[in-house]
């Protein structure tokens, strides 16, 4: 649709968790008019969400080397070596910078020092922390404050659409579709020679995810559309212990955080028996896609839906010091971690993949940038380590900023008021087939697949979106009107459509992506990147 109003602005930031805030605080104070878009209100994507905490060597005895072996071992080969050493080396000043932004860590009352906990595939407590198990909220409530105390523009319930682009395929800034925000209301454009996408992930492309209702893989979906290189989407992350509220239960599920375990929970069956040790030297502490898999055998053998965390040792001084979130969250669901094991299963996390980015954040599109969730930066490989996430979004946010105030907003060559390329109408998807997408995914594209599994949701798929084009087209059936729910259901599916091609490719098992018919990594075929990209023609 054509834009009814536009601003100008040398960069537009799309989202606002730590990584789309980070960069604007940055740009902004570089000087650059700096306009942060964001679907829902400022701090409900991803980040406050978070738990655990944010990675990085600042204990005692601990190295950006140490932790750069951990990432390497996680990532099963797909590791960026020097994206990952950027992260681990610039990481603890990051982290600095952010508590000098405002962000409040827990401490050890005597000495002062932040607290550091373990998670899985550490070998190091290297994991700081907010509130017990809330350091999302506190790092996203931080720098809300400091977006707000500083003044910068923002727009809430800003629904981003596509990228437009000058005649030679230059970035020119967004379309997005806003609501009840006054002034800038219906669909309008961000004219801006730089825009960072920062949209967070794309749970909700599964039925049971850890990731709130705005995560519908936005950025993914633009990218795709505008052409700039996709990959690694294949290794989606299932977080191990996710609160097992029934097998039918859809949308957001409590997580459990990994530090539960990294102070000593166990995983234990149905018959209350411990089943990681032996099966990893870390035991409930392996990688992540270790300690998954370790819980959905042990389910297989013994027809469970769930198994249980077991730590009543804590005692419930702790479980209130420590982990008051999820004890809370626990009791909301009748379930007294104190007296009584805890039900979990794995849930759809993290999407490892994403918008392919240099060590500066930059696309394959000139003046198009990627940071946080919504980037491959080539720091997670086919495995994402526990808490590197939100360093990730901290650290390459600020290279980001530096490397548009290095080249100036306004780059040679690049119209002050940019011309945009028109954007074709497109069919968009009904709000409705959204839950249908989710089952799909979560049938036969889920923490277990195969290859005819995955053929079963590409065709599923294909159905879905040759129905939305047909229908456009006869001017019937199950299309909506443009709106949020229309444009988000369009980008499930085409990031669903993309995720399942890379998974049916990549006949391996690796990282995250577990094939049940080609059970073994193959390094001779597989160590490599898979690039996706819509099929042609499309959309
Ligand atoms: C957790 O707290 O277990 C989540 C940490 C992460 O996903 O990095």
């Amino acid at each position: 649709p054509a834009p009814g109003w536009a601003i100008e602005a040398d960069v537009a930031v799309v989202g606002s968790g730590v990584a789309g805030l980070t960069a604007a605080l940055r740009c902004a104070a570089a000087g650059l008019r700096t306009v942060v878009v964001t679907k829902a209100r400022l701090d409900d994507g991803s980040t406050r969400w978070a738990q655990g905490g944010i990675a990085a060597a600042l204990g005692e005895g601990d190295t950006p080397g140490q932790h750069l072996d951990d990432t390497l071992v996680a990532g099963a080969g797909l590791c960026d070596e020097e994206a990952v050493r950027t992260l681990v080396t610039e990481g603890p000043d990051a982290v600095r910078r952010l508590i000098a932004t405002g962000a409040r860590f827990d401490t050890d009352p005597e000495s002062g020092a932040i607290e550091l906990t373990r998670e899985g595939g550490h070998h190091r407590r290297r994991i700081a922390h907010a509130g017990g198990d809330a350091t999302g909220a506190e790092i996203s409530r931080a720098l809300v404050d400091a977006v707000r105390g500083q003044g910068l523009r923002t727009i809430e319930n800003a629904l981003v659409l596509d990228l437009l682009t000058d005649g030679e395929g230059r970035t020119a800034g967004i379309t997005l579709h806003v609501m009840d925000e006054g002034e800038h209301d219906g669909v309008g454009a961000v004219h801006a020679p730089a825009v960072v996408l920062a949209t967070g992930g794309m749970g909700q492309v599964y039925s049971a995810t850890t990731n709130p209702a705005v995560s519908t893989g936005d950025g993914v979906a633009l990218a795709l559309r505008a052409g700039a290189e996709v990959s690694d989407l294949e290794f989606v992350q299932f977080h191990p212990t996710v609160l097992f509220l029934g097998a039918d239960s859809e949308g957001q599920q409590p997580l459990v955080s990994e530090a539960v375990r990294g102070e000593g929970a166990h995983l234990v069956d149905a018959d209350g028996v411990r089943f990681m040790t032996g099966q990893h030297e870390l035991a409930e502490l392996a990688p992540r896609d270790i300690v998954a898999k370790g819980i959905m055998r042990r389910m297989q053998e013994q027809g469970a839906e769930h198994m249980y965390l077991d730590a009543r040792h804590f005692g419930a001084p702790m479980w209130e010091s420590r982990f008051p979130t999820i004890l809370a969250a626990c009791r909301a669901h009748g379930i007294d971690p104190v007296t009584e094991p805890v039900p979990v299963a794995p849930a759809a996390h993290y999407a490892s993949g994403g918008v392919r980015t240099d060590l500066h954040g930059r696309t394959t599109v000139p003046g198009l940038y990627a940071c946080g969730e919504v980037a491959c930066t080539g720091v997670h490989g086919a495995n994402r380590l526990a808490s590197n996430s939100l360093l990730e979004g901290l650290v390459f946010a600020e290279r980001i900023a530096e490397d548009i105030t290095a080249h100036g907003p306004h780059r040679e060559g690049v119209p002050a008021v940019p011309g945009p390329a028109p954007q074709p109408p497109r069919p968009l998807a009904a709000p409705g087939t959204r839950a249908e997408i989710q089952r799909i995914m979560s049938g036969y594209a889920g923490v277990l697949r195969s290859g005819p599994s995955l053929h079963k949701a590409a065709d599923a798929l294909a159905a879905l979106h040759a129905a939305t084009s047909a229908s456009a087209a006869s001017a019937a059936g199950p299309v909506a009107e443009p709106c949020t729910g229309s444009w988000e259901t369009t980008n499930l599916l085409d990031v669903a459509r993309a995720l399942v091609a890379a998974a049916l490719e990549r006949e391996e098992t690796r990282g995250c992506h577990w094939r049940e018919d080609r059970p073994d990594r193959d390094d001779d075929h597989w160590r490599r990147h898979l690039v996706v990209r819509l099929s042609a023609g499309e959309p």
